[in-house]
């Protein structure tokens, strides 16, 4: 039995697919590569010392996605593709529901023409819109502040309907608070395209000298040193709750919700501390005004993964930022595309 990985060349997939070979899966993975490259699936297999099956496919594509589906015995889809830049999904929200939207309806469809349905969903602490108060639980209510959100939103509705109309299904929606490091190996790791969007990248790439300086948005916000509260996961440990959802979804609990986050919260002034220490560099900021669409503070309460899942997330901060500053330091170009 093989389990399909959709965005498998991305950040949280490539490392994904690192826990899954690690654990005996046979790992098929479609990815159009819009937004990753072949290097970072041959970093994985190199790491792992096992193959694994690539399809350069896009979800949109039905076709080519129902002759994947029709080549091996699938036991379970983790399906992480999708576009994921907040600013952008504002510019072009269209393509924004149309890729993330569309692509899981294609994947849905052909999944239960192959009669797969058991389904580990990237979703997102951004579901919680503004959450009403910390920590926040799978129960708070939810809501979208900008199209990137709502098409994750909506997605969990597609998916919740789909379980009404048919409970064989087992869906695990994977809430994800804000991943971070790398592989500790540094042959994998997070690699964005242009400006990175997210603290992290960020400030890596201050530390490593390709930016001058980090903008803090804001310190005036209501938190101990003024600046926004995120609850940062490694990414190992994330990738480690995919393969705990995998056998849950064997249980058959129906559809599940689970917050994937450690349960502490790190300001950015934390952060750009933590990273000094790991990277023993300066990261110069400046303060500019906040970013509009952001929150305060959001960090998970992440017991129902551990009662339900037996997971929970093992590694802190200062790993988180040398496992981050060995991938950066040693590809400063991140897997060089050009
Ligand atoms: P990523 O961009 O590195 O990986 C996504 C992968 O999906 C890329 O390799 C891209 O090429 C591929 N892809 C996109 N659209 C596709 C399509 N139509 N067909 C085939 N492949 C397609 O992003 P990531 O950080 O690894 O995130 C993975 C998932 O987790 C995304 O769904 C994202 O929304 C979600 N998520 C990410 C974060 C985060 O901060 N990184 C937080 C919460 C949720
Ligand atoms: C973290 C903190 C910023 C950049 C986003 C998405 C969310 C999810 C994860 C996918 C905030 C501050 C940031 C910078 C800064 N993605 N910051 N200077 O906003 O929590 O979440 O990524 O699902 O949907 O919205 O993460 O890393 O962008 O910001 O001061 O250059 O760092 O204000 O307080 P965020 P982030």
């Amino acid at each position: 039995m093989a389990i399909l990985v959709t965005g498998g060349a991305g950040y949280i997939g490539s490392h994904t697919c690192v826990e899954l070979l690690n654990a005996g899966y046979k790992v098929i993975v479609v990815d159009n590569l819009s937004n990753s490259c072949e290097t970072s699936l041959a970093r994985v297999q190199e790491i792992t010392g096992k193959e694994l099956e690539f399809f350069k496919v896009d979800l949109l594509d039905k076709e080519a996605l129902n002759f994947v589906f029709g080549k091996y015995d699938i036991e379970a889809v983790i399906h992480f593709a999708g576009l994921k830049a907040v600013g952008e999904s504002c510019e072009i929200p269209l393509k924004y529901y149309q890729n993330n939207i569309t692509g899981t309806l294609n994947l849905c469809e052909i999944m239960k023409k192959h009669e797969v349905k058991n389904l580990v969903f990237s979703s997102s602490a951004t579901v919680y819109g503004e959450p009403k108060s910390v920590p926040v639980y799978e129960d708070f209510p939810l809501s979208a502040t900008n199209p990137y959100g709502r098409s994750k939103l909506f997605i969990e509705e597609i998916l919740q309907d789909l379980y009404k109309s048919d409970s064989s299904w087992n869906i695990a929606l994977l809430r994800y608070f804000n991943p971070i490091g790398s592989h500790e190996s540094g042959k994998i790791g997070e690699d964005p395209n242009g400006i990175p969007n997210n603290l992290l990248p960020f400030v890596a790439q201050v530390a490593v000298g390709k930016r001058a300086e980090l903008s803090v948005f804001g310190d005036d916000y209501n938190t101990k040193d003024g600046t926004g509260i995120r609850d940062y996961i490694h990414v190992v440990d994330l990738s480690i709750g995919h393969l705990k959802a995998i056998k849950k979804l064997n249980s058959n609990p129906g559809i599940v919700a689970y917050n994937l986050g450690t349960g502490n919260g790190y300001s950015v002034f934390e952060i750009i501390e933590a990273y000094k220490k790991a990277s023993q560099k300066e990261i110069p900021f400046k303060i500019i005004e906040r970013r509009a669409g952001d929150i305060a503070i959001s960090f998970a309460n992440a017991e129902k993964a551990f009662n339900e899942l037996d997971w929970k997330a093992e590694r802190g901060i200062e790993e988180m930022c040398k496992d981050s500053w060995k991938w950066q330091s040693e590809n400063p170009n991140g897997y060089d595309k050009s």
